[in-house]
């Protein structure tokens, strides 16, 4: 591990094992301060890992979300070329944030969600078969996960289908961390131009559709409260959020699963586990790994410290998901504990807006694949099996398996 003179450990920290977090987080949530870290550019970054700070910092509206304001923590050049894109909500701070995230509560609520799951098991049994009728093996990143959460959104925002290999290509070169800014760069400008057609091609004929755009359209767009650029803005928001995140989060729980035998067959014994399985998923991985970086807008006094005006802070929802305080022996896998106050979907106002559709797939995908695919398991060596380090969303490089057909 690399640090600065000061002995500020270099973020992002190397994990040591590659399912398990940095043993420095463990370090830093033994003392009462918020640790130090130094992020690429030498700039010093307050780090919080305990549970309750973590929660507290995320739910005070004095950390700013948003990129522009001075000592944001940089994570990477080729991060920090996406943040510069117009900002989506996600990057901004009250009032504006609120505003933009109520256009689109009804959408994600948990009773629209439900509503929608037969179309989702049924595009998830339809992606299935189609897997079964080419052989017994697969590689279920490309081959299944990625097509199903890439179907459903696409089809919540009516965007076509065959440009599906688009988006993903895109969005996976948005995410890389170590390459150089202009991969990124590129991706997004490149999403943001296709989007731009789509909606002004929508604008015309959006009455009557059911689809996210449309409703935008005629609810916001025409009423002069969002501008056709903010709806494209916010339509890439969604195709992106609601993307890649699921899908890693189906491969790495997979991929738990059946190198947890045990477990998994508890579960597959008790369908009643489906549920508190996914959310120790959830809580486990924390795939969002990196999240929730901010920069104090006026002097914070913190826990006896002071966390000065233009202070960049990171608020890890990863370590908070694993304080041995709130949640026992975290670094175990295990279906059967009580997990559904994790961090995962992050805390505070940004907190995830589509976590019902995330818990829908993911709820449709384990308890349907196994028995689709008796005897599933991995079809190389589990330590073969390596994640996705340089992303900023933790996944898996390739999830190779092989099944019984009857
Ligand atoms: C397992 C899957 C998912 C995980 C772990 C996840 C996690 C998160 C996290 C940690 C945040 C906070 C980010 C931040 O503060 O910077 C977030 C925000 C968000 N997520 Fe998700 N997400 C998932 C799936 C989805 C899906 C399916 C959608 C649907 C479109 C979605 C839409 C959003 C949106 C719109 C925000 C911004 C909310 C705001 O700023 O008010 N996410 N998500």
């Amino acid at each position: 591990m690399s640090s600065n003179e000061n002995g500020a450990p270099r973020f992002p920290i190397p994990r040591q094992c590659p399912f398990h977090l940095p043993r420095e987080y463990d370090e830093m949530r033994g003392t009462p301060q918020a640790g130090d870290v130094t992020m690429w550019n030498g700039q010093n970054v307050k780090v919080f890992t305990r549970y309750e700070d973590v929660k507290n910092v995320l739910a005070d509206n004095r950390f700013s979300g948003n990129p522009a304001v001075h000592g944001f923590p940089s994570l990477s050049p080729a991060r920090d070329a996406v943040l510069q894109a117009e900002p989506a909500f996600i990057r901004m701070d009250p009032p504006e944030h609120g505003r933009q995230r109520r256009m689109l509560t009804r959408e994600f609520m948990i009773k629209r969600i439900a509503a929608l799951r037969p179309h989702i098991e049924k595009t998830f049994v339809g992606l299935l078969e189609g897997l079964k009728a080419r052989g017994n093996t697969a590689e279920l990143n490309e081959d299944l996960f990625l097509p199903f959460t890439s179907t459903v959104i696409a089809d919540l925002l009516d965007v076509p289908h065959e440009d599906h290999a688009f988006f993903q290509e895109k969005s996976h070169d948005r995410v890389l961390l170590d390459v150089d800014p202009s991969i990124p760069k590129a991706a997004s400008a490149a999403i943001l131009g296709y989007l731009e057609k789509l909606v002004e091609a929508r604008m015309d004929n959006a009455d009557g559709r059911d689809d996210i755009i449309s409703h935008l359209i005629v609810d916001q767009v025409r009423e002069g409260h969002l501008t056709q650029r903010e709806l494209v803005v916010m339509a890439d928001l969604l195709l992106m959020a609601g993307h890649e995140t699921t899908a890693n989060q189906m491969a790495l729980g997979l991929h738990s699963l059946l190198t947890h035998p045990d477990q998994l067959e508890m579960m597959r014994n008790d369908p009643e586990l489906i549920k508190s399985a996914i959310e120790e998923m959830l809580r486990f991985h924390t795939i969002v790994h990196y999240n929730a970086f901010r920069t104090a807008v006026e002097d914070i006094e913190y826990n006896g410290e002071l966390i000065p005006k233009g202070q960049g802070v990171i608020a890890l929802i990863a370590a908070a998901n694993h304080d041995p305080n709130v949640f026992e022996c975290p670094e175990k896998f295990d279906i059967t504990r009580k997990a559904d106050h994790h961090v995962a979907f992050s805390y505070g106002i940004h907190q995830c807006l589509g976590q019902p559709l995330a818990r829908a797939e993911l709820l449709t995908v384990f308890s349907t694949i196994f028995d689709h695919l008796p005897n599933l398991r991995l079809a190389i060596p589990a330590q073969e099996i390596q994640t996705k380090g340089d992303h900023f969303v933790l996944g898996l490089q390739k999830l190779p398996v092989v099944w019984d057909n009857e």
